[in-house]
């Protein structure tokens, strides 16, 4: 059984990232790789119907802990279903956030223990960790003005992998997006630190570029970091 690579986007609000993990596994099934295309929260049935709670932004107020445990139980059914099983079979995943968005939105820039976090990434990520994180930089102010633009669009989002039920988006900001612009400059210093601190697993690029300028910068570390060491 040959592993596949686990290649992981992560960001702010409205940095592109979801436009870019689909250009990556557009471009490399044109290469005739077998690719599986996710997303956290959600990316398995149950994570999906999880998502939808976690994600409510009429949700009353709640403890940290438990939104944290939910996304850790999420976290737990899609790599147990989905992620797992793809990379098994030799496949490339691409998930559009995973654990990093943890730490950063629930410990960095929010109120949980960060090392209560980590025994928590230990249990539910054990060795399933990604070979390679793009972490998509933008400033919170640009990326906010970003994601409000998108909700002022009514459109109903695709759905990454043909498993995960269709769920429209609606024109609410989910509670993340809601937050106020110290938060989003807190997730941008986060996301940046994890990056500085793992530079062997991550990269940092320019999410003020054009799309296909990130794209051109996305697809030359994806193939010197992972698809040169494969051939
Ligand atoms: P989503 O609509 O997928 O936003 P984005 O396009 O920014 O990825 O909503 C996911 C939200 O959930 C986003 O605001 C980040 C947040 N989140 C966490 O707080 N912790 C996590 O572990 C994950 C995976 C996401």
């Amino acid at each position: 059984m040959t592993a596949g690579w686990f290649i992981t986007f992560e960001g702010g609000e409205g940095s592109g990232k979801s436009t870019q993990a689909k250009r990556l596994a557009e471009r490399l099934m044109a290469q005739s790789r077998a690719v599986t295309l996710t997303r956290e929260p959600g990316g398995s049935p149950f994570a999906e119907r999880l998502r939808l709670l976690i994600l409510d932004p009429g949700l009353e107020k709640h403890a940290p802990l438990a939104e944290a445990l939910l996304f850790a139980s999420a976290r737990a059914d899609h790599l147990e279903q989905v992620i797992r099983p793809a990379l098994g079979e030799g496949r490339i995943v691409i998930c559009d956030r995973f654990s990093d968005s943890t730490r950063i939105y629930q410990g960095f820039a929010g109120h949980v223990e960060p090392r209560l976090l980590e025994a928590l990434e230990l249990i539910v990520v054990q060795n399933t960790k990604p070979d390679l994180t793009i972490v998509v930089d933008i400033p919170a102010e640009i990326g906010l003005a970003r994601a409000a633009l998108r909700l002022s669009v009514p459109t109903a989002v695709t759905p990454p992998s043909e498993k995960v039920p269709k769920q429209p988006r609606g024109l609410l900001a989910d509670r993340f997006e809601a937050r106020d612009l110290g938060f989003h400059k807190r997730l941008r210093e986060g996301f940046l630190e994890i990056a500085r601190l793992e530079p062997q697993r991550c990269v940092i690029v320019d999410g003020q570029k054009s799309a296909d300028e990130v794209a051109h910068e996305v697809w030359t570390a994806v193939t010197t970091r992972l698809l040169t060491e494969a051939s």
